[in-house]
């Protein structure tokens, strides 16, 4: 399995409990550098951008993709390089904000091509349910499944004063093959 831009690893907990080999990767050496050590022994660790992953063909059965599709400016060339490491058959998850959760325009300001620009910084894109199905088909993957997935947040101090509700996407594909 592989946990694509893994962060500080806070999904490597539900992976590893599933019993097989994890892989973590990820760009930035400071998140990877952040994953508690317990965790660090137990997976393999790859520093490298997802659009270019040194890692074998058809090497995983099951490919995570957690909160990272909003921040890609090019994030059907990072589907396809994933449904390059899974093998056929193999499946990917993942999840990315709904257009409608209503995170867009807090501290952001509106970019070209329908993204945003964070604190002036970091560059954010909602889907909608379509948008997202799409990308999935145009990576070459086959989707298997898309839901809205919402919950209800207490506010978050000095970032968002009320109680809200999220509305996030979850999608699984699947790499066609025999
Ligand atoms: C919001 S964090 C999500 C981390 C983790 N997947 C989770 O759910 O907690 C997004 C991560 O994506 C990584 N990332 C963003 N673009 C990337 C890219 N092109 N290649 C590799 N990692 C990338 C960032 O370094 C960051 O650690």
């Amino acid at each position: 399995m592989l946990d694509a831009a893994t962060g500080e690893g806070r999904n490597l907990p539900p992976l590893l409990a599933l019993g097989r080999p994890v892989t973590a990767c990820d760009a930035s050496a400071a998140a990877l550098g952040k994953i508690p050590a317990p965790l660090r022994q137990r997976v393999a660790l790859v520093e490298s951008d997802l659009a270019e992953l040194p890692l074998p063909s058809a090497s995983f059965a099951f490919v995570l993709l957690s909160d990272v599709v909003e921040t890609l400016p090019d994030p059907v060339a990072v589907l396809r390089e994933l449904g390059r490491l899974l093998v056929p058959g193999g499946l990917l998850l993942l999840n990315i904000p709904d257009s409608d959760d209503g995170i867009a325009g807090i501290e952001m300001e509106p970019t070209a091509a329908n993204g945003w620009l964070y604190r002036g910084r970091y560059y954010f894109r909602f889907y909608s349910r379509a948008e997202a199905e799409a990308l999935i088909v145009e990576a070459g993957l086959a989707l298997v499944e898309s839901h809205v997935a919402t919950w209800h947040e207490e506010p978050h101090p000095h970032f968002r004063p009320e109680a809200h509700t999220h509305r996030s996407l979850i999608l699984t594909a699947r790499r066609f093959g025999p």
